[in-house]
């Protein structure tokens, strides 16, 4: 039988994210862009790749599309499934991996993932996955956070405590245009990006350092795993919140992403 070598690095995802939920008032805005670059419209059969609580799913069902989503972590689907309910629209939700997508080739016209399918520890194998799925002459689209900018620094900061596996990319490589247009390659046509900007809350660094620290998989593992470092945790926390007094102004951190949409071959 296939053994997925990652086994325990997605496990760490699963349980890591899933303290994700009150984040989704952060997402809402830019799942809203992200489905109208994705040119999602009533009818269309759409995957949302690593969709948390849904946010991508419910936006794009709310314009009539027959919307499929899926994550690793249960706890988020759950919320999902509320969302979905609140906003009255029926969403077939899936716990499951991007880099094993259980769908059949090429059933659905649009697949999405906003923050979502650069989790995957294969960029190889989730483009392949994200593509399979898709109708040939389908769209892909996504938002990724660009390396140079906010939450692309803060996860280099985080490497820098503590290091990713050796095997596994850095995840802000996927805010890198060259980086993307490599890894579609010849697979796509008609590739281009964008630029939006997310805007979320900051009464203080302190405040949002308290908040992503409780509900981001990258920082509640760093803060795990320093627990008993408590010169290097401090230390930490005062490099991010350095970067977090960057980005904020009048009580608003700022933050470009980027996103990408392109057709399969
Ligand atoms: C930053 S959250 C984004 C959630 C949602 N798309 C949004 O915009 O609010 C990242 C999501 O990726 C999911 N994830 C991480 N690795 C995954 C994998 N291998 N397969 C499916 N989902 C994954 C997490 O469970 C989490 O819900």
């Amino acid at each position: 039988m296939h053994q997925d070598p990652f086994t325990t690095f997605k496990a760490g995802q699963r349980e890591g994210w899933a303290l994700f939920a009150p984040l989704e008032t952060l997402t809402t805005p830019p799942a809203g862009a992200l489905v109208a670059y994705a040119g999602v419209s009533a009818g269309a059969r759409v995957l949302d790749v690593a969709c948390g609580t849904g946010v991508v799913a419910v936006s794009a069902a709310r314009l009539g599309a027959k919307v499929s989503a899926l994550d690793l972590a249960p706890t988020l689907l759950e919320r999902a499934h509320q969302n979905a309910a609140i906003a009255a629209v029926d969403i077939e939700f899936t716990e499951g991996d991007v880099e094993a997508l259980p769908f059949a080739d090429a059933s659905f016209d649009i697949v999405i993932s906003q923050f979502g399918h650069m989790f995957g520890p294969q960029p190889a194998v989730t483009v392949r996955e994200m593509l399979r799925v898709l109708k040939p002459g389908g769209r892909i689209a996504f938002s990724t956070w660009p390396p140079e900018l906010f939450t692309g620094l803060m996860f280099s900061l985080v490497s820098r405590y503590v290091p990713p596996p050796a095997n596994v990319p850095a995840t802000v490589l996927w805010g890198d245009p060259g980086v993307v247009a490599e890894r579609l390659g010849s697979a796509v046509i008609d590739l281009e990006f964008e630029r939006d900007v997310m805007q979320s809350p900051c009464l203080s660094p302190q405040h949002y350092r308290t908040t992503i620290e409780a509900t981001a998989a990258p920082l509640l593992k760093l803060v795990q795993s320093l627990s008993d470092q408590p010169a290097q945790l401090a230390q930490f926390r005062r490099e991010l919140e350095n970067l977090i007094a960057r980005f904020t102004q009048q009580n608003v951190l700022r933050q470009h992403f980027l996103m990408t949409r392109a057709h399969k071959r």
